[in-house]
Parts: C-alpha cells; sequence; structure tokens
C-alpha cells in the first residue's frame, strides 16, 4: 500500500545536546544516541531526525553552522557519525540530519573571506551573502537599510565596518544568510549535500527552507517578514535540490514551512512535485496567544488554548494532503514548550493529559515525529534566573519585555512559558543527580521534578505515559493507522478532542476532554458498536462524564 518507506516510519527527534552525555563532559553526543537505540527501537521508533551535528560555536546550539564537513567535537567525531548510521541501519532504522541551507556561522570561512576586504578569496565569497550600503539621516548618521526584524527579536542587520556595509541575518546576528542567487554558492551547497548522502544517511529536515530567497528591492517596512519569507523563487531552488539530489536517492526529506497555504504545501511536498517528501508546518503550534498582551508580546503572549484550532488545524492539513501528498503530525519541537505544560497540564493532571495528548494525536493519519522526552511527559523549566537559560533568543526578547514596561517576575514567567530551551532540556533516564544524563553538571539545567518524570520509573509501571505510548506506536503499525481516513466531530466544540480513524481492519473512536475542567459529552456515536481499547484513568466506558482531560481510545472491528 505504501509507495515510500517513510509513509510506515515513525519518527524520533533527538535534541542531540540535550539526549544522552556518554563522555561525562555535559554536553550530549552521537555515542550517547549510539548508546539508546535500543531503546528507541523498543518504543517504537525506527527513523531518527538529529538536531544539527556540524562543526559550530554554538550562538543557535549549531544552527550556526562552521564547517559543514565536520562533525562538531561536542558531539564527537565523523567516525561516531558513520558508526551511528552503522547501528542504526543495524537495526533497520534510519538517520535523518538537519540541513541548514539559509546561513552559516559568521565563522565559517566563506563569512570570514566575505567581510574581509583583504583575503585573498574576498571577490568570491562577498556575493555569498546579502550586503546593503548603509543609509544616512539627515543628521548625516549611519542607518539600517530597513527597519526588518530579525526572527530571534533584533534587527536583520549589522554592520560591518571592513567593507562599509550591513549584512543581513534574519535570525542572530552571528548567523549571516546565504545568497540562494549566486549559482557558485549553491553549487558548494549541493557538493557538500551530496557528500553527506554518499556517506550513508537516509534523508534529511531542511531548516528554515522558506527563507532562501529574499525581496532584492530592500523596501523598509516593520516587522517586515514578508520580504524574506515563502518567496516565490526559493521553489526555484529546492526544485533543483530536489531534482539534482534528494529524488535520485532513496530519502525523506522534511521541509520547514510556517504559514504555508494549501497551494504552497501541494508545491513543497505533493506527490508529484520534486522539492520534499513531508512539510513541517506551525498552524497548531501557538493556538493560545493573547493578542492584547503589550508587554511580552507574540507568541511569548501566554493566553488560553483553542482547542478547535488544533482540531482545524489538524483536519486541514489531512485534507491537503489527502491522496496529493503525505501528512506529518506532530505535537512540538526543540522551537516550542513542552506540549504537557503548553495544551496540557505539568501539574495535577500530567500524567491524565500527557495521555490526552497521545491519543488526541497519534491515532491520526500521516508519519509521526515523536520529539525526545514526550514519551515521559517531560515539562517545561522551572528556572529561577535569567542565567539559567541559554537560547540566544532568550537575552535579546528579556531586553525587549523590559524596555516594553515588564517587570522582571513578568519577563521570567513568559521566558518559563514559552522559551524554546524549554524543550531542550537533558532527557531524564533516571532519578540520578542529573537525571541519568551524565555524571557532570550539563550545559543546561535538569528540570527538577526528574524524580517523578524519568524512564527508569516509567518503564516499570505498565500504564505509564512511556507504555503508553508504546503500545500507541505499536497499534499504528499493527492497525496501519498511517493509512487511515480520519472524520473529525463537533469541530466548533471548545472542549472535546474527537475523531473517528477507519482503516482497512479496524475502526477507532478517540473521545477526549481537552480541558482541566469535567464536562458532559454529547457522544457523537453509538458507544455500543465498540468496545474501550484505552483511556488515561479508570473509567466506565459508556460514561458520558468525563473528569478533567479524560480521554479514551475505542475500537470495533471492520466487516
Ligand atoms: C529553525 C530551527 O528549528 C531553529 O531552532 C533555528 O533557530 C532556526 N531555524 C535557524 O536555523
Amino acid at each position: 500500500m505504501s509507495k515510500f518507506w517513510w509513509q510506515d516510519t515513525i519518527i524520533y527527534q533527538v535534541y542531540l545536546r540535550s539526549f544522552n552525555d556518554s563522555n561525562n563532559d555535559g554536553i550530549g553526543d552521537i555515542n550517547g544516541v549510539i548508546e539508546r537505540l535500543d531503546y528507541l527501537r523498543d518504543l517504537g521508533v525506527d527513523t531518527l531526525w538529529i538536531s544539527p551535528h556540524y562543526d559550530s560555536p554554538m550562538d543557535d546550539n549549531g544552527y550556526d553552522v562552521r564547517d559543514f564537513y565536520k562533525v562538531s567535537p561536542d558531539y564527537g567525531t565523523i567516525e561516531d557519525f558513520k558508526n551511528l548510521l552503522a547501528e542504526a541501519h543495524r537495526r533497520d532504522m534510519k538517520i535523518i540530519t538537519d540541513l541548514v541551507l539559509n546561513h552559516t556561522s559568521d565563522e565559517h570561512p566563506w563569512f570570514e573571506a566575505a567581510k574581509d576586504p583583504n583575503h585573498p578569496e574576498h571577490e568570491k565569497y562577498h556575493d555569498f551573502y546579502i550586503w546593503q550600503p548603509p543609509k544616512y539621516d539627515k543628521k548625516g548618521r549611519r542607518m539600517r537599510p530597513t527597519r526588518w526584524k530579525s526572527w530571534f527579536g533584533g534587527p536583520v542587520w549589522e554592520y560591518n565596518e571592513a567593507t562599509d556595509e550591513y549584512y543581513l541575518h534574519i535570525f542572530s546576528k552571528k548567523m549571516p544568510d546565504l545568497n540562494w542567487r549566486n549559482e557558485t554558492m549553491r553549487k558548494e551547497l549541493k557538493a557538500m549535500i551530496q557528500w553527506w548522502i554518499d556517506l550513508g544517511v537516509d534523508g534529511f529536515r531542511v531548516d528554515a527552507s522558506n527563507h532562501l530567497e529574499k525581496n532584492w528591492d530592500f523596501p523598509d517596512g516593520h516587522p517586515g517578514y514578508e520580504n524574506f519569507s515563502s518567496l516565490p523563487k526559493h521553489h526555484e531552488y529546492l526544485e533543483e535540490l530536489g531534482r539534482e539530489l534528494f529524488r535520485p536517492h532513496d530519502l525523506l526529506v522534511i521541509g520547514e514551512a510556517g504559514g504555508a497555504s494549501r497551494e504552497e504545501a501541494l508545491q513543497y511536498a505533493g506527490f508529484d512535485t520534486t522539492e520534499f517528501d513531508m512539510l513541517i508546518q506551525f498552524e497548531h503550534c501557538w493556538v493560545d496567544t493573547d493578542d492584547t498582551n503589550t508587554l511580552t508580546p507574540g507568541k511569548w503572549a501566554k493566553g488560553t488554548v483553542d482547542v478547535t484550532r488544533i482540531k482545524k488545524s489538524f483536519a486541514h492539513w489531512l485534507d491537503v494532503f489527502k491522496d496529493n501528498g503525505w501528512n506529518t503530525i506532530y505535537w512540538h519541537n526543540h522551537d516550542q514548550p513542552r506540549i504537557v505544560s503548553h495544551y496540557g497540564d505539568d501539574g495535577a493532571f500530567h500524567e491524565e493529559s500527557a495521555k490526552m495528548l497521545l491519543y488526541t494525536l497519534y491515532m491520526l493519519p500521516g508519519t509521526p515525529i515523536v520529539y525526545y522526552g514526550e514519551e515521559i511527559g517531560m515539562t517545561n523549566v522551572d528556572y529561577e534566573n535569567l542565567e539559567d537559560f541559554r537560547d540566544v533568543e532568550v537575552f535579546t526578547e528579556y531586553d525587549n519585555f523590559i524596555s516594553n514596561g515588564a517587570s522582571h517576575e513578568t519577563a521570567m514567567q513568559a521566558l518559563r512559558d514559552r522559551a524554546r530551551d524549554n524543550a531542550r532540556t537533558p532527557m531524564q533516564w533516571n532519578s540520578d543527580k542529573y537525571a541519568g544524563f551524565s555524571d557532570v553538571h550539563p550545559w543546561i539545567d535538569v528540570v527538577g521534578n526528574k524524580d517523578s518524570i524519568n524512564v527508569e520509573r516509567q518503564q516499570s509501571d505498565s500504564e505509564s505515559i512511556l507504555n503508553q505510548y508504546k503500545r500507541i506506536l505499536r497499534l499504528r503499525r499493527e492497525a496501519n493507522i498511517a493509512h487511515g481516513h480520519a472524520e473529525f466531530y463537533d469541530l466548533n466544540d471548545p472542549q472535546t478532542f474527537n475523531y473517528k480513524i477507519t482503516t482497512n481492519t479496524h475502526e477507532f473512536v478517540v473521545l477526549a476532554n481537552f480541558k482541566g475542567t469535567p464536562l458532559t459529552m454529547d457522544i457523537p456515536v453509538d458507544l455500543r458498536a465498540y468496545s474501550l481499547y484505552l483511556s488515561n484513568m479508570k473509567t466506565d466506558a459508556k460514561r458520558s462524564e468525563f473528569k478533567p482531560y479524560e480521554a479514551r481510545i475505542y475500537i470495533k472491528e471492520n466487516n
């Protein structure tokens, strides 16, 4: 039934820095992943997406690449990487890596040459990046070319004295954007991609893939995101990569494009296009923002979770890719808070809400991406001090909050709720001092709840979150849920999350109370035809009263 291997796979995203530290330097590493391959196989996943492993000054934890051909010494050596491929393949598992093509580190040799007119290769490399001359105000003061705002909160332009120009960086200033209009630059990147394919990787997750093209007229505007997001020409670059590199090999290539329309999504990842195989979009990721908050605005403004938006988003993407492409399902990655803290409850209903989130997502068709630690319900951080955070984004945004008039406490709470570091803490393997992640103090602090939330503890409890993840992932395979047909009930209901999945062999009905308040549900099917398959608390299968976060999966054989 499947045309491609990746339609039947289950992906697990490993945030390399935080997963498992094999050499006790406080940083997760490649050998640490190898040590846990059997754990992952047992969990039921068979493709690993590894966050950037390349040599990097780590301004953005490796998304700032200094040398595309070298493994970061933080993570190991190229031999370790080859070993990871071999060990994974021996277990019938696949490895896909992050591919960062929108920018490099400012310490990449290309940029070193580009910024320095005295460098022997300046001429060649200057045009690998995006430069603009300064503007001047009436008093002759130097001004940035535009007021565009970077994704990390500050301006996109950084001045380079040696050439008297600004370079563009849509992320941190240590991540200058590459000029995709330069064919020589594209050739160099393509050679690099080919090199990793030849080494044996099974695919890529293409970082920031909708930002490759910029508006070269550089009109002013604030924040100006439309000038560096989803411009039509970036499809030409992606199509070139697909045609020359991705399609000729049996790879899984996943694009990253927030805000893609139906047409764009199909252009990226429709079955009959040559760009990607699957798409990561963010529509369901921030359905709880409070637009009236001016102190910590945007994604930082925590509001109430709009369940209807999540359901509608899932239904929409299933529809977009129905028959024409392939759906990707995931709750979150390293750029959003921990899902149980975000859409569930990391207090009194921790276990119940983590399982509710499991049932509401992972019974849907498509290829799932489980984020490390999600399978045990890892939570957001409990940090007290700004210095406990590590993410480059946190520090520019903290300053923004304070200048908006927020108090230190308000700013700290926004960080604890929404910062990316929430989802980057050490994996909680056991209750040891550093949660079994490392024997030494890790690069980022372990969350204080590691004694109650950890793998070891959950392994020995047959009804733990971890064991329910295993069960659902196994069921996905056995019942071929990836290819099932989904039908949502009550899309406009603000509290329920109910749907039916029909496969060749079964019908499953998921009924869930997505909120922390009790509910009497208007049950949309005749439950007498079904039996209860799994629930997140002791329950009477026929009851229409649902406790906070109560969720159930019902099953019936198809005849
Ligand atoms: C998207 C990645 O997921 C994020 O973590 C990173 O900061 C930016 N792209 C820049 O590479």
